[in-house]
């Protein structure tokens, strides 16, 4: 029996493009995703999110589930676009009503909000600007973050700037595979640094409230002990995870890392004052893992997510796979967390996603497999001395999953896109039970 201590916070996560559907409701601009989806060839089957899980109309009921789950808190996302159209300026009231509402129904179910105000729905306007590659979009960014926080901080203690910025940048900037869609290195660096400035500066800007960040992060390993293949782990773990810890948590880009990317950026974006700005206090560090990555170096070079190592090869570690093709291992996480805090200063933890893709519409036993698993390996981190306080399910409902569309599956409760019913899987159930055991 792995058993957590009361007050370890229980939750669910989702996103605003994800699940609200909603998109051209209440004076909400365009985002880089509406236009990214609707371009052929972008996302699979041409999906959109348009109308997803139609979250923005039936959210009352979908508090009601979480309460029915037992949910301690909810992770959900504010979408810019719905806040200011343009990305800059005007204030669309009907949009931060819809939050507030949002957030009122959460409360008086005693679930707390957890809002992220930034999961990759960046106004499309400030993208034809130039996007995140642009200096100013960080300045932007915490404008906005000052204009929801203002409205919403008597409601919401605990706040999340970003998402994810790996993704942001590099899928966004980098391989395309994102919107914006641009395959362009060097600015997919910029773009990374320019998201942590705006992490930065919002941060700044909302004076006493509890303000996190949110990464996704792995544990690489190299496939032999050749010094190609240690060479590639130390390469991808620069990339994936410590050009993101390191300014943050430490104030510095890794030098490592500085020197891979030397034929791609001189980091001359980097300006005075922006490192100590970036590496301001964080109240918390938010964990999104799903699978560990098992690399080997000295491949034919190709055009890769990780720029400036386009010599590295993802191995197959042969582990079993979830159906969007990422091997699953429990124990990636367990090392993370120790790891992390190890190289890192003790702040608190929060895991703010992990969860399977798997296609069984409701007896899902291979999900609650995952979940279980990576549940166990939680509870060993916090034995270990890992500061972990709270445990974020990907995801509430059946989603957009981005370029694959809704063909990939990752709720905890079914939606029939058809009808938009929602079904508890088992594996709902199954969490249920976890949170009011508060153990497995
Ligand atoms: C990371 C992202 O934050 C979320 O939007 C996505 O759906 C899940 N992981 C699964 O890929």
């Amino acid at each position: 029996m792995s058993t957590f201590e009361p007050g370890f916070l229980w939750g669910a996560a989702t996103s605003s493009y994800q699940i609200e559907g909603a998109t051209a409701e209440d004076g909400r601009g365009p985002s880089i995703w509406d236009t990214f989806a609707a371009t052929p060839g972008k996302v699979d089957h041409g999906d959109t999110g348009d109308v997803a899980a139609d979250h923005y109309h039936r959210y009352r009921d979908d508090v009601t589930l979480m309460k029915d789950l037992g949910l301690g808190a909810y992770r959900f996302s504010i979408a810019w676009p719905r806040i200011q159209p343009t990305g800059s300026g005007a204030v669309e009231q009907r949009g931060l009503d819809f939050y507030r509402r949002l957030v009122d129904t959460l409360l008086e179910h005693g679930i707390q909000p957890w809002p992220t105000l930034y999961h990759w729905d960046l106004p499309q306007p400030l993208e034809d600007a130039g996007g995140w590659p642009d200096r100013d979009t960080a300045q932007r960014f915490a404008d906005y973050a000052a204009i929801v926080h203002d409205a919403l901080a008597d409601r919401v203690t605990h706040w999340t700037t970003l998402n994810e910025p790996w993704c942001s940048a590099f899928l966004g900037y980098a391989t395309g595979r994102h919107a914006p869609g641009r395959q362009e290195p060097g600015n997919a660096v910029r773009a990374a640094h320019h998201l942590l400035l705006g992490h930065g500066l919002a941060a700044e800007a909302m004076p006493d409230s509890t303000v996190g960040l949110t990464l996704n992060l792995t544990h690489v390993s190299p496939a032999t002990r050749a010094e190609p293949d240690l060479d590639a782990a130390r390469r991808i773990d620069g990339m994936q995870n410590r050009l993101f810890l390191d300014p943050v948590l430490l104030g510095e880009y890794p030098a490592d890392v500085q020197a891979d990317l030397a034929g791609v950026t001189a980091f001359d974006h980097v300006l005075p004052g922006d490192l100590k700005t970036i590496s301001a206090p964080l109240d918390f560090l938010g964990i999104n893992y799903y699978s560990p990555m098992l690399v080997a170096g000295g491949g034919t070079p190709r055009p890769s997510a990780y720029v400036g190592s386009d010599r590295v090869t993802q191995i197959d570690g042969g582990r079993p796979r979830t159906s969007i093709g990422w091997e699953i291992d429990a124990r990636g996480l367990l090392s993370l967390l120790i790891r992390l805090n190890r190289d890192y200063p003790a702040i608190p933890l929060y895991v703010t996603e992990n969860g399977a893709a798997f296609d069984e519409p409701v007896h899902d036993t291979a999900r609650i497999a995952y979940l279980e698993g990576h549940l166990r390996a939680c509870a060993t981190a916090v034995a270990r001395g890992v500061p972990l306080k709270g445990y974020f399910a990907w995801s509430l409902l059946d989603n957009f999953e981005w370029s694959y569309g809704y063909a990939q599956r990752f709720g905890l409760v079914h939606v029939d896109y058809e009808t938009q019913q929602r079904t508890l899987k088992d594996s709902a159930r199954w969490y249920a039970g976890v949170i009011t055991r508060q153990g497995l």
